[in-house]
């Protein structure tokens, strides 16, 4: 019984070990999970917001503008020209601008476009646009889906 509980003991001692925190410098990190600029800038302790990730605050920002809009059935406006920043902004992780984000994007933008083109179907085409933008954050960065979600309308 004694050795049994100084094995089992053992076992929780080791257990314990590997539960130890991670050293801070540790990358790559898994972006599948957390909020990706941000684990991706940990081990350089720094905050600040890529290009990329500005431009998709700023976006964020504009589409609950629209959402909106279209909601209470004005004017919609026009394209928003500095959205097609998308194909050249900095991101965190340069290597995430790869063959299916540059795909996304393109499809992103013309999903935003249709949009202001068919003002009479809006709603439809704001929900495919919002879809667009999860299509992408599923292949790159989790995180902010459940927030990006939150603009369908309903
Ligand atoms: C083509 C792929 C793609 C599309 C389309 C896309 N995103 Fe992103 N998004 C990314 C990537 C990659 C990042 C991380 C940027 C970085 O690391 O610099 C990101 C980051 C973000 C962030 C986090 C920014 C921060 O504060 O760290 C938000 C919020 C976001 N996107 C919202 C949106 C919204 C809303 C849309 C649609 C209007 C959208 N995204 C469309 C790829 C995309």
């Amino acid at each position: 019984m004694g050795r049994f509980l100084l094995v089992a003991l053992c076992g929780l001692v080791l257990m314990g070990c590997r539960q130890e925190p991670k050293p801070e410098v540790e990358a790559p990190v898994k972006k599948d999970t957390a909020d990706c600029t941000k684990t991706a800038t940990k081990a350089f302790k720094m905050y600040e917001l890529s290009e990329m990730a500005s431009l998709m605050e700023r976006m964020y920002a504009e589409n609950s503008q629209l959402k909106q809009r279209i909601v209470n059935g004005d004017t919609l406006g026009k394209f928003p020209e500095y959205m097609l920043k998308i194909h050249s902004a900095k991101l965190t992780d340069e290597s995430d601008n790869d063959a299916f984000f540059k795909e996304n994007a393109a499809n992103f933008i013309k999903a935003q476009r249709t949009i202001y083109e068919d003002p009479k179907t809006a709603k439809q085409h704001f929900n495919d646009m919002v879809t667009a933008c999860i299509t992408c954050h599923e292949g790159k960065c989790g995180g902010p889906i459940q927030r990006i979600k939150k603009l369908y309308i309903k």
